[in-house]
């Protein structure tokens, strides 16, 4: 992490958890677990029907909120779809898009997740972009090949003004919810490989000012050491931002 040039971003992900009356609960305990001052923005994309919730704990705290998806369309007959403007006008400032369990089980793509990128920025939202190679493409040795083109597929028409709205979130899919954790090496190997392809499409100042997380397991324990690397300027946190007192260790570890 090199605060210098970039901010450090710790966001959860509480992925299909948490009522509403469970959110309201779950925010008044971290804003008495979090810091008072972090050394890092501090975000909960939290699901659709948490969000007024979310807001509501959250005022006057740290705690920024954000969804979990976006659509690409502005609006029309797309049963099931939230818009950007729907997410704005609700307070929303960050979305994740293209995350592996919406590409695994609900068929997004590359070029959906491009348009559902487009839209978040467009719209003014802070995008965190997830890419992550499967297990079987690591173990074939295309991890670099694979980001490589999920990163660039996903950053298609977003020019450098546009990439001053994007996070990249680095989550090998094998590390995701299964306990098992990319090294710190490995971890710093990856996000410097996706800051080499900003640098390749953007040049260096620009690629060296983007925040690059890492996602996959990170909690309490490991969050400081995966942190200390050049090129891991956060975490995107599923398990783990469940829990308060975790979640609150993790952002501490970002001030080390
Ligand atoms: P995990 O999830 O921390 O539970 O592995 C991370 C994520 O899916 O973003």
């Amino acid at each position: 992490m090199n605060q210098a040039k970039r901010r450090t971003v710790i966001a959860g992900n509480w992925k299909m958890n948490m009522t509403p009356s469970q959110t309201t609960a779950l925010i008044n305990e971290m804003k008495t677990t979090l810091p008072a001052e972090p050394a890092c923005d501090v975000v909960l994309c939290v699901p659709f029907v948490d969000i007024a919730a979310a807001k509501a704990a959250a005022e006057g705290s740290v705690i920024k909120v954000g969804a979990e998806n976006v659509h690409f369309e502005e609006k029309g007959a797309y049963t099931g779809e939230i818009s950007a403007q729907m997410l704005t006008e609700c307070g929303v400032e960050y979305v994740i898009v293209g995350h592996s369990e919406r590409r695994q089980y609900f068929g997004e793509t590359d070029d959906t997740v491009n348009l559902r990128l487009l839209a978040g920025v467009k719209a003014g939202l802070t995008v965190i972009l997830c890419v992550g190679e499967l297990l079987g493409e690591r173990e074939k040795g295309i991890t670099a090949e694979i980001v490589s083109l999920q990163t660039k597929v996903a950053l298609r028409n977003i020019d450098a003004d546009m990439l001053k709205k994007v996070i990249i979130a680095y989550e090998p899919v094998w590390a995701i919810g299964t306990g098992l954790t990319a090294t710190s090496d490995q971890a710093e190997e990856v996000c410097s490989i996706i800051r080499g392809v900003l640098a390749e499409k953007y040049g260096d100042d620009a690629a060296q000012g983007v925040t690059i997380q890492y996602g996959g397991s990170m909690n309490a324990g490991n969050a400081a050491e995966l942190l200390s690397k050049e090129n891991v300027d956060g975490g995107l946190i599923g398990g783990a931002s469940l829990k308060a007192a975790d979640f609150a260790k993790i952002v501490e570890a970002s001030n080390q």
